[in-house]
């Protein structure tokens, strides 16, 4: 019988022991599409006492993830470990300087230290595979990397984010509070360690990171990308997407343009009948815009273990038959420094929400300020507040009260610009809200 693939698993939270569950009970068909069998010889994570759902006692035990890299009965390291430096870096390095192929999860190790990595890989002849990183189960990476070569793409986006969409999806369904799903989103799985990188945008930064390479044949670049994360988003907004006809999703964008290519995450309103804005809970959606398939959209869970799992598993059959793929499409010197486009020049239209002290003449200062930047308004809506009605009838209160826009495609820096403006003449009570608008 051919030589079992020896696998070594770093990591056995939410994911990890998912991975052995799953190696285990689908063990037959994963030797059948590997071509010879998968055998788990070593395990590692911090603490060996705790209960994960499986005898410790049929792996070797290691500490410390970077000695499991180096085990010699090892031939493949699977890094669950998370953490875009420390031990998580340490092993993936040991592991391809020893020629072992990995297999990983790590969106953020890769949006660091992708090109590192890959290099390594790529002089040493072994695999460094990571559809697990970018929308859980959905196979985005191999898509890319695989299934596309007659097209040339111009734009990437999607919901990258599990917890985020859960989060977003409960507060407008449900009208519960962010804590509350965000508490939810962690006992299930979906958030990472320190959930900041989910709710403030670094998570979707990542992985729009790594497909961007993907998607144009550029090197990662996840300092070029423009991040905003949903902590902001105020359940009034929730209701004014509503009442507008839009929906506020988490999007992560890629997209050439006459700059170079813009990368950005932030909230987004979407019209509400759009298919994105169909994508509720911790589903996530990737559409690629391109010229021979026009418009290919993938949807499926972006989070949890069992679903993560799924991709890991298809990586570690892969590895299984030894098929070594340049890992971004392309040999790493290959890759183009590509421009990126400044996100001051990004165009579309915009929700903003003001919260404006009510008395004559604000709604006309408002508008000025808009006029003067160029900027077209498609809507413009007061909300009336029964407390500034009751306080006083002639509406010269001053009480803040939410005035919404919104405007026709403008650049980032008329916006800003305005808005600038507008604080400056004492208009507004609070910060301005700004979220972008996206029509498919
Ligand atoms: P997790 O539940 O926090 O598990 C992390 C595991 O790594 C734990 O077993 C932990 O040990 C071990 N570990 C942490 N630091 C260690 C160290 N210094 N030395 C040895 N072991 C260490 O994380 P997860 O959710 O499974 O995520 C793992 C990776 O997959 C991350 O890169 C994450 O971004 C990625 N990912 C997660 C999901 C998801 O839905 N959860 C989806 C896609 C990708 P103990 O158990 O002993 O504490
Ligand atoms: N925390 C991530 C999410 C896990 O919620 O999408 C999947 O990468």
């Amino acid at each position: 019988m051919t030589r079992p693939l020896r696998v070594g698993i770093a990591g056995l939270g939410t994911v990890g022991a998912s991975v052995i569950r799953i190696l285990d009970r689908q063990n037959e068909a994963i030797t059948q599409r590997g071509g010879r069998p998968v055998q788990v010889m070593a395990i590692s994570a911090r603490d060996r006492s705790k209960d994960r759902g499986f005898d410790l006692s049929h792996f070797t035990w290691f500490d410390n993830p970077v000695d499991l890299a180096g085990a010699t009965d090892v031939d493949c390291v699977v890094e669950l470990v998370g953490g875009a430096d420390g031990a998580a870096l340490e092993t993936v390095r040991r592991a391809l300087s020893h020629s072992k192929h990995v297999v990983t999860a790590n969106k953020a190790l890769l949006a660091k230290h992708g090109l590192e990595l890959a290099k390594l890989a790529e002089d040493k002849g072994v695999s460094l595979a990571f559809e697990a990183s970018v929308a859980g189960g959905i196979p985005i990476i191999k898509t890319l990397r695989e299934a596309l070569p007659a097209n040339r793409i111009s734009r990437l986006y999607g919901i990258l984010n599990g917890t985020c969409n859960y989060i977003l999806s409960r507060m407008e369904l449900e009208g519960l509070t962010f804590q509350e799903c965000l508490k939810d989103a962690q006992r299930l799985g979906y958030a990472e360690a320190d959930p900041t990188f989910d709710v403030e945008g670094f998570d979707t930064a990542h992985k729009l990171a790594i497909l961007t390479s993907l998607a144009f044949g550029t090197q990662i670049d996840a300092e070029a990308i423009y991040v905003e994360g949903i902590s902001s988003i105020a359940p009034l907004d929730l209701t004014m997407a509503k009442e507008l006809g839009f929906r506020i999703k988490l999007l992560g964008v890629a997209e050439r343009t006459k700059t170079g290519i813009e990368q950005r995450v932030h909230p987004t309103m979407v019209p509400r009948t759009s298919s994105i804005a169909q994508v509720m809970g911790v589903t996530n959606a990737v559409t690629i815009d391109a010229d021979a398939v026009r418009e290919l959209t993938l949807i499926g869970p972006g989070a949890g273990g069992d679903a993560t799992a799924s991709a890991v598993v298809a990586d570690i059959a892969d590895v299984a038959t030894g098929n070594v793929q340049p890992l971004f499409g392309a040999p790493i010197d290959q890759l183009e420094k590509a421009p990126r486009a400044p996100m001051q020049r990004h165009e579309g239209g915009y929700y903003i929400r003001l919260t404006v002290h009510d008395r004559p003449g604000v709604a006309a200062g408002v508008a000025t300020r808009m006029a003067e930047a160029d900027i077209s308004l498609e809507s413009i809506l007061q909300k009336r507040s029964e407390t500034a009605a009751n306080k006083d009838p002639h509406g010269r209160s001053g009480t803040p009260v939410p005035l919404v826009l919104i405007t026709y495609a403008a650049t980032e820096a008329s916006i800003r610009s305005a808005l600038e403006k507008i604080t400056g003449d004492g208009l507004i009570a609070e910060p301005p809200q700004v979220i972008r608008i996206e029509r498919e």
